[in-house]
C-alpha cells in the first residue's frame, strides 16, 4: 500500500511517499490534525519555520506514541535567511522548537525572500543561497539533519548549488498539481537524482470544482482529491496534501489504484 511505501533519496534515506501538509495551520491548532494524521497512517509531516507551527508539530510527533524513527519530519529554512549565521541560528531554532532530536529533511524555503519571488528583475541571491546551503551542509554532517534540499528553486538556482557546493540537494519541493506541471524542472530534478515533492497537490482545493477531473475520477470510483494525488505519484513526485478533516486525511492516503496511460494523457492536457 502507498502509505507503507518510500522513495529513496540520493543519500539512501527513505522518505514516505505521501506527506501531510501543515501550511496555514497555526501553532495552537496544529497538534490535533498532526496527531490525527499519524493515527490515520501518515508517517511524513511537512512543516516550516515560516509556518510558525514547529512547536506544535514536534509535540504531536512526541505524543503520538510512535518511535521517532517511524516519523519523517520536514522543516524549512526561511526564504529571507540568506547569510550563513542567520541560517545556522535558524537551523538550531528549528531543532529546538521541534524538540525531536533531529530533523529528517530541511530545505531552503525559496531562492529569494518571499517579497521578491514574483519579481523577475530581483537579484538571484546566488551567494546568499550558497551561504544558507553551507549551514545546512554542516548541520547534515553533524547529524542534526538526515537530508537537505531546496524548495521553489528553478534549474539555475539548483545548478548554482551543485556547481559551488560539496553536497547536491536531495529534494526540490515545488508547486505541482493537475493543470500546473513544470515538466522541464521535474526532468531536470530526475536527471540530477533530486526527488521532486509536489506542494499544493489539490491547488489549495481549487481542483475540486473541475468537471473534467471529476469525469476521470469517476472511471476509478475515487474522489477528485484521490485522483489528484495518484496523478502526482504516477509522475514520480511526492504529494503533500493538507486537510483538517480526518476523513479527508484517510481519503488522501487511500490511493492504491492506477490511472491508465490514456487518462494520464487527458490529465496532462488539462490547463490550470
Ligand atoms: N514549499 C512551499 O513553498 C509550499 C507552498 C505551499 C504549500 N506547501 C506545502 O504543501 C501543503 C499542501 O498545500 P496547500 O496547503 O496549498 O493545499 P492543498 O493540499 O493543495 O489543498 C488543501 C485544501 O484541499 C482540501 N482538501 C484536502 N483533501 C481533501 C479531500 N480529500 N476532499 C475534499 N477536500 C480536500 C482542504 O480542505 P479540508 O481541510 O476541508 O479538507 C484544503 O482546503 C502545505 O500544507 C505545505 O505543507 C509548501
Amino acid at each position: 500500500m502507498i502509505k507503507d511505501e518510500f522513495f529513496t533519496l540520493s543519500n539512501g534515506v527513505q522518505i514516505p511517499k505521501i506527506g501531510f501538509g501543515t501550511w496555514l495551520i497555526e501553532q495552537e491548532k496544529v497538534k490535533k490534525p498532526v496527531l490525527e494524521a499519524l493515527e490515520v497512517g501518515y508517517r511524513h509531516i511537512d512543516s516550516a519555520e515560516g509556518y510558525g507551527n514547529e512547536v506544535g508539530v514536534g509535540q504531536a510527533v512526541r505524543e503520538s506514541g510512535l518511535a521517532r524513527k517511524e516519523v519523517f519530519v520536514t522543516t524549512k529554512l526561511r526564504a529571507e535567511f540568506k547569510t550563513y549565521q542567520e541560517s545556522v541560528d535558524a537551523i538550531n531554532k528549528s531543532l529546538n522548537d521541534l524538540d525531536i532530536d533531529y530533523i529528517d529533511l530541511m530545505i531552503i524555503h525559496a531562492p529569494k525572500p518571499w517579497g521578491e519571488m514574483g519579481n523577475p528583475n530581483a537579484q538571484r541571491y546566488q551567494e546568499g543561497n550558497l551561504e544558507a546551503w553551507k549551514a545546512l551542509e554542516e548541520a547534515y554532517k553533524q547529524g542534526k539533519i538526515r537530508a537537505i534540499g531546496v524548495s521553489n528553486f528553478d534549474q539555475n538556482d539548483i545548478q548554482n548549488i551543485i556547481d559551488n557546493s560539496e553536497i547536491a540537494p536531495m529534494v526540490n519541493q515545488i508547486k505541482i498539481h493537475i493543470g500546473n506541471v513544470p515538466n522541464d524542472l521535474i526532468e531536470y530534478d530526475k536527471a540530477h537524482n533530486i526527488l521532486t515533492e509536489a506542494y499544493s497537490p489539490i491547488a489549495h482545493g481549487d481542483l475540486l470544482a473541475n468537471s473534467q477531473i471529476a469525469l476521470i475520477a469517476g472511471n476509478y470510483d475515487v474522489t477528485l482529491s484521490q485522483l489528484a494525488i495518484r496523478y502526482l505519484l504516477q509522475l514520480g513526485t511526492l504529494p503533500l496534501p493538507k486537510t483538517l478533516s480526518k476523513e479527508h486525511m484517510a481519503d488522501n492516503l487511500n490511493v492504491d489504484f492506477t490511472i491508465s496511460a490514456d487518462d494520464m494523457d487527458k490529465l496532462n492536457n488539462i490547463v490550470g
